[in-house]
């Protein structure tokens, strides 16, 4: 019985060891490209705030990453949270989306964050900075409702 235990250890470790040595690659990127919602919209100081520590990293081209997530299986999960987050919603390709979508994305922006389903859960463990305030979700969603109305108008 002892004996496997111990095989069953070892055998757990070598895994382990072996898994470091498969890395996801990484989304960053130095540049802040054209298409970037923040510079193509120019929000209040708040709502870039807001979008900076809340959403860019999982939502953008660049993430800060924590320390730890360089270990794996942590790296295999928080990279598939920013493959599905930036394909469903890139803030860095915001610009190439047609004026249908922008408005669209807006509006589930709005949805998501007032049901408190944005930033993900597992993501607020870590990041308590990034826990949005009830008047923090208001700001967010008050601008992205205003520019969504815009776009609506068909005036941009
Ligand atoms: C930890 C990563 C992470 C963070 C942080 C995050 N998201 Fe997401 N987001 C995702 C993932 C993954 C999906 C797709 C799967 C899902 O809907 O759960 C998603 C989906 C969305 C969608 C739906 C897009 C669509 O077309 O269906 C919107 C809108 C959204 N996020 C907005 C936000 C906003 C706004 C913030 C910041 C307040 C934010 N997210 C923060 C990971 C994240």
């Amino acid at each position: 019985m002892k004996r496997t235990i111990k095989t069953t250890l070892i055998i757990l470790l070598v895994v382990f060891v072996v898994m470091q040595f498969i890395r996801p690659e990484k989304n960053i990127s130095d540049v802040v490209p054209a298409t970037d919602l923040i510079v193509v919209t120019k929000p209040p100081k708040e709502v870039q705030d807001i979008l900076k520590t809340s959403c860019y990293d999982c939502h953008s081209n660049n993430t800060n990453y924590p320390w730890y997530s360089n270990v794996a299986p942590i790296s295999y999960w928080i990279s598939d949270h920013i493959k599905h987050g930036k394909g469903n919603l890139n803030f860095s390709e915001w610009d190439t989306y047609s004026v249908k979508k922008k408005a669209h994305k807006l509006e589930e922006l709005t949805e998501e964050v007032e049901k408190h389903e944005m930033p993900l859960e597992s993501y607020l463990r870590i990041h308590k900075d990034a826990k949005l305030s009830n008047e923090q979700i208001e700001t967010l969603t008050n601008w992205a409702n205003n520019l969504r109305f815009i776009h609506q108008l068909g005036v941009k």
